[in-house]
């Protein structure tokens, strides 16, 4: 059996209370900041330079899946990367809305095909996929597809209970079987995976948060394993995107005119995959606040998710789940 690396300095360290853990958790954390601007400003630059090499020629991607392509952001990707001598292959469940993406694409010169698919059913999927890639080898995937939905509603006449179940067999586990299927057949190509909220987002939504978390992680981790084989992986965390997932009914507090544009998001897709990007965050502000609530030790963020939880309780009208 392998052994595995012991850190004696680890093992040696005293047990810290539980009453002082979360001041010990804010002195480490302060000791660690000088670090992490350094750090920081280092990987801006490696960053910038990478990308002024790494540019990629628009063209390069011939065969483009797109799941979640119906409507919202993925229908703004399709219509971003549709041009002649594109193969879209646009996946989602709703045929007419599939439909009218697909005439969009068609008018600006792309070759389409229909993916009418339920993710959740996985093993279809991975059929459909293998059939797809074997006539139009994948170079580039966008795993976009995902449902939201609120743990509770403000009047308690939705049975949220069972609700769970729906969000894992979406968000994550078709979303991890659409990026494994591709990646098995992509070596020496490349791939995009997309997702959110993970980074900090109110508790009312926290079965999609805890999918998006997941996805964040896995996205991190195989974009490592991923690189030998010349394939990229990127993360997509949009902020709040005016799309089907929040209009009515409406899941999240918030007022149309505090959405940005799906069409926005995708041309800064484009763009920052174009110099291999690895987190893709927009709008820039909204996900500050995300990134900052999640480096907060837990105890701190557990009050400050019970005071984002509340407001969003008091302030959403007719919380749904879609
Ligand atoms: N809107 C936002 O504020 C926001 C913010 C951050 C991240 N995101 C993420 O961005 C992605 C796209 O969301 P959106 O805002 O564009 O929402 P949307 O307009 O509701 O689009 C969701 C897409 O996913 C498809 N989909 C849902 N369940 C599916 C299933 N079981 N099988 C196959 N396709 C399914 C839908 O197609 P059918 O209905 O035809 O199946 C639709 O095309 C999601 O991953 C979402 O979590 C959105």
């Amino acid at each position: 059996m392998a052994s595995l690396v012991s850190i004696p300095v680890f093992s040696t360290l005293p047990t810290i209370p539980p009453s002082i853990q979360l001041l010990c958790q804010a002195i480490i954390l302060s000791v660690f900041i000088p670090f992490v601007i350094i750090m920081s400003i280092c990987l801006t630059l490696f960053d910038i330079v990478n990308g002024i090499f790494y540019k990629e020629k628009n063209d390069t991607h011939k065969v483009i899946l797109i799941t979640g392509a119906s409507s919202g952001i993925g229908e703004a990707i399709a219509l971003e990367y549709a041009k002649p001598g594109v193969i879209l292959g646009l996946l989602g469940r709703n045929e007419d809305r599939l439909n009218k993406v697909i005439h969009q694409c068609q008018d600006k010169g792309a070759e389409c095909v229909m993916l009418k698919m339920d993710i959740s059913d996985t093993k279809a999927l991975t059929e459909l996929l293998e059939r797809f890639d074997d006539d139009h080898p994948i170079d580039l995937l966008f795993a976009n597809a995902a449902q939201v939905g609120v743990t509770r509603d403000n009047s308690d006449n939705v049975e949220w209970e069972d609700a769970w179940k729906r969000l894992i067999e979406v968000n994550y586990m078709g979303n991890i079987c659409t990026v494994m299927t591709a990646y098995k057949r992509m070596k020496q190509r490349k791939f995009v995976t997309s997702s959110i909220f993970g980074f900090f987002g109110p508790p009312n939504t926290c079965w999609y948060n805890s999918t998006k978390s997941a996805l964040n992680s896995f996205a991190r981790d195989l974009r490592y394993i991923a690189e030998p084989y010349n394939i990229r992986v990127s993360l997509i965390t949009p902020g709040l995107i005016d799309s089907n997932m929040t209009a009515s009914p409406q899941p999240l507090p918030f007022t149309a005119s505090s959405l940005s544009s799906p069409n926005e998001l995708a041309k800064v897709i484009k763009r920052q995959l174009e110099s291999n990007i690895f987190c893709i965050a927009w709008p820039f502000s909204q996900m500050l606040l995300a990134w900052i609530g999640s480096t907060f030790p837990p105890r701190v963020l557990l009050m400050v998710s019970w005071a984002y939880g509340t407001f969003f309780q008091t302030h959403a009208n007719n919380l749904a789940l879609t």
